[in-house]
């Protein structure tokens, strides 16, 4: 998803700018562009990398203590120079870069088209830039701060924006509805970005800006107001995020490291709340809404991509442990559909970055019908923990990768421990049910750190399928949810399709396309359905498909009826999900890997989708 950052102080512009874009690379994007503003402005952008750029840009001129960048990925008009960011005005009064869609902008180009204007690009950010100059121009005694106010006014749809104005070569003005932007405090210098990766090198203090904020930035000043022109008092707060977490630590990618750091992350996310030695699990972030919580009639899961699937396997944890009706919804889906909810239902808005805009929306018309609303997500700070009314964050640190997986497990650890919590706060888990869950739970590290081991071994079986066509991935009850998950992460490094099912609807259709050719990964372990699995992987076996088992360790049966096992410590069912997708990820990174496809920044996806 597109990226801004921007610069302005003492300091050289460009450095900061180029760097800080790199630093945003793993959101997804398509094409790049900076301005650097020195008396005039001087604008460079181009389809491709942020490496492309730097290439074009070359021997240009690149000085200036004043500027912004931003990676573009499409919206409004194919990925190409034209439609890359910064755009300017038709006369060169503005430079806006722009996250987010403006959805009313057909209407204000036709507009904007009858006054005269032409434009370049086919983007809803040309429209506004357009659009703040056609104000500023009309009337004498509009100011530049008054034309980008009264332009927002008028915008319908997710902006954050910097603008830049050819009148006042001191100035960058910020603005966000819907769409975020950050703004780091410097010692006479100030830093800005859609999220606080490209910041935190330069300073650790911070301004999140608010929906229809704005900050009216030079050197030595930042004024806060609302678009309604009311002044803010700016609250600067301090970010805990260090550069070393960010960088790949020796890793060949993101996700990779990313994927060893589980037994690390998930400590991290039990940290303080699984006590083994007080035989205790408490959420701190949900006291407050407990007692709607404990009265709730019924919970409903929202999320989108990978956070879904976390949602579908906290729904059997909930329903299991916790005995709450639990229904899972995608967030798109939810908002669109006029759901019923009630004043004693509880929304789960789970999200690793806390910026997805249909999890937004659904949370907003969720907390409209009265509906108490609970997040779980990674990125603290972002929008969704600011717009629910209590929450969980899940400490799997940032996560960079476009794949999910860190903060899967981590989302995972959070609804495994609410459901224990939950289940012992209503009287439904019992006292030793409890004390064993949080044996297994506080195992869970230890045991993802002996999956990890057999790297070497999943590697190969990986590259023994790497010129599948299709997968199928089976599980059954809570482990068809990480069947999904695991299919998912194949096709979306990979671009291998591959689709997940409950193992027992496989003679439904699926069946029908197994042959020799055709690997069947399914999720074995010991549990109630064991018997049942073992038949299916027979049905499998019997129409010639290749099977990959992931069993529990000394499971001698399947063994010999698979092709190849991949062992898991013995566990508590509860803790299934958070192992058996552990293999499911690597064997993905390692086919994905060997394809040569680009795994941390997958074609055509985002990290963080912030448009519908
Ligand atoms: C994108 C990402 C996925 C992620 C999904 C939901 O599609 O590529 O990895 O699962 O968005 O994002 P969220 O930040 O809300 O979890």
């Amino acid at each position: 998803m597109c990226g801004i950052v921007g610069y302005i102080g003492h300091k050289e512009a460009y450095p900061i700018l180029i760097n800080g874009l790199k630093r945003l690379e793993y959101r997804g994007y398509d094409s790049a562009g900076i301005a650097l503003i020195n008396g005039e402005t001087r604008t460079y952008k181009c389809k491709g990398k942020v490496s492309d750029l730097e290439s074009f840009i070359g021997n240009q001129n690149i000085k200036g203590n004043i500027g912004m960048g931003h990676t573009r990925w499409a919206t409004h008009g194919e990925p190409n120079d034209v439609n890359a960011h910064p755009h300017i005005s038709l006369n060169g009064h503005f430079t806006v870069i722009h996250n987010g869609i403006i959805e009313n902008y057909d209407v204000l180009k036709k507009d904007l088209i009858k006054n005269g204007y032409t434009f370049k690009s086919e983007t809803d950010t040309e429209v506004l830039a357009n659009l703040i100059e056609y104000i500023y121009l009309k009337d004498e005694s509009v100011t530049v701060e008054m034309a980008v106010r009264l332009a927002l006014t008028k915008v319908i749809g997710a902006y954050g924006i910097l603008v830049a104005a050819k009148e006042d070569t001191n100035m960058l003005i910020a603005a966000r509805k819907g769409s975020p932007l950050v703004i780091g405090v410097g010692d006479g210098e100030y830093f800005f970005a859609s999220d606080a990766t490209p910041i935190v090198e330069h300073t650790k203090s911070v301004i999140y800006l608010d929906d229809d904020h704005m900050a009216i930035v030079e050197r030595n000043s930042l004024t806060l107001k609302t678009i309604q022109n009311d002044v803010l008092e700016p609250e600067v707060t301090q970010i805990d995020l260090d550069i070393e977490s960010i960088e790949k630590g020796g890793y060949e990618h993101f996700m990779l490291k990313e994927i060893f750091e589980q037994p690390n992350a998930i400590k991290d996310t039990f940290r303080g709340r699984v006590s083994e030695r007080n035989k205790r699990i408490y959420l701190g972030g949900l006291h407050q809404a407990l007692p709607k919580i404990n009265n709730a009639k019924r919970m409903i899961i929202i999320g989108c991509g990978t956070s879904w699937h976390a949602g579908l396997v906290g729904e059997y944890l909930l329903e299991e442990y916790a005995r709450i009706p639990v229904e899972v919804e995608y967030a798109s889906e939810f908002r669109y559909r006029n759901p019923i909810i009630n004043e004693d239902d509880v929304v789960i808005a789970i999200s690793q970055s806390g910026e997805t805009a249909d999890t937004l929306a659904a949370i907003k018309l969720a907390k409209e019908k009265g509906a108490t609303v609970i997040g779980i997500c990674n990125v603290v700070g972002s929008s969704i923990p600011r717009e629910t009314h209590a929450g969980v964050y899940t400490h799997a640190g940032p996560e960079i990768g476009v794949a999910s997986t860190k903060a899967f497990t981590a989302q995972v650890a959070v609804l495994t421990m609410m459901s224990l919590m939950l289940g012992k706060e209503r009287g439904n888990t019992n006292d030793d049910i409890y004390l064993q869950m949080i044996k297994a739970i506080s195992s869970v590290p230890d045991y993802i750190t002996k999956i990890l081991e057999q790297n070497e071994k999943i590697q190969e079986i990986a590259l023994k399928y790497k010129d599948a066509s299709n997968f199928l991935y089976l599980g059954r009850g809570v482990l068809f949810p990480v069947a999904l998950e695991g299919a998912l992460k194949l096709k979306e490094i990979s671009y291998i399709h591959a689709e997940g099912y409950p193992a027992a609807e496989m003679k439904h259709g699926p069946i029908a396309l197994i042959d020799d050719k055709m690997p069947v990964v399914v999720i074995a372990t010991k549990d109630k359905s064991y018997e049942k699995i073992v038949s299916n992987i027979q049905e499998v076996k019997a129409r010639k498909g290749v099977v990959i088992a992931i069993v529990t360790e000394g499971d001698h049966v399947i063994k010999h009826l698979a092709d190849h096992v991949i062992e898991i410590p013995d566990h508590h069912e509860a803790i299934a999900p958070l192992l058996t997708v552990i293999p499911l990820q690597l064997m993905s990174y390692y086919i994905a890997v060997a394809r040569g496809c680009n795994v941390d920044q997958p074609r055509n996806l985002a990290k963080s989708v912030t448009v519908e």
